[in-house]
């Protein structure tokens, strides 16, 4: 099990929190003891969030600018990321990671995950599903629900191994003969 102690998004400085003046509340990650941090973003992160969506999704899959921006913006959207040097790379600059939540009333749809290449297989990926349970929680929402590629069997596997069941086909949601998967898991 991972042992995380996040820095709530609703104070993206976690001022609130005695123990972490500072906002930076160190994520204990088992399997390899890299001690990180999940924040959320400010604008000041949208060339990285740019970087990182060029660098894990395919052209037709990747967020514009413009959604990036109002992702950030919007008070329905929730962007958390984990900064290089606080996931232990070598490269310090930049983001190792990011998810994109989007707030419904009754759930919270994982719109993205994208953890750069060099960071992948260290539970950085987890880490930002355990952040969205965290948040629906918190909200009081009942479920997280994601879309999948169908195509990606590992990624569908990944998200089962995590609670995730597939509710539903969605035929070509990508484009035409790109099918995806909805997935849902309830918040407990
Ligand atoms: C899917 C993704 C977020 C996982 O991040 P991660 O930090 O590497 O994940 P973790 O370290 O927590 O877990 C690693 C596991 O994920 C598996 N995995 C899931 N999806 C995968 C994918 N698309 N490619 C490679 N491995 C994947 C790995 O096989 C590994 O399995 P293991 O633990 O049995 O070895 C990352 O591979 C990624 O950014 N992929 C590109 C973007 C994407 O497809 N995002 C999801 C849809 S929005």
């Amino acid at each position: 099990m991972v042992n995380v102690r996040l820095i709530p998004s609703a104070d993206p400085t976690g001022a609130r929190d005695p123990a972490f003046p500072q906002g930076i509340i160190p994520a204990c990650m088992p399997e390899t003891r890299v001690n990180t941090t999940i924040r959320t973003a400010s604008p000041a992160d949208e060339s990285g969030l740019g970087e990182l969506e060029s660098s894990c999704f395919d052209e037709d899959r990747r967020s514009s600018p413009r959604s990036l921006k109002r992702s950030l913006s919007s008070p329905s959207q929730v962007v958390r990321v984990i900064d290089r040097a606080a996931a232990g790379s070598p490269a310090s600059a930049g983001l190792a990671a990011a998810a994109i939540y989007w707030l419904y009333p009754r759930s919270l749809r994982l719109y993205s995950v994208a953890v750069c290449r060099e960071s992948r297989g260290a539970g950085l990926g987890r880490l930002l599903v355990a952040d969205a349970f965290r948040e629906a929680r918190e909200r009081g929402l009942c479920r997280v629900v994601l879309e999948a590629d169908q195509a990606n069997a590992a990624l569908v596997r990944w998200y089962e191994s995590q609670g995730f069941v597939v509710t539903r086909q969605l035929p070509s949601y990508y484009a035409h003969g790109r099918h995806a998967v909805r997935m849902s898991c309830p918040v407990t």
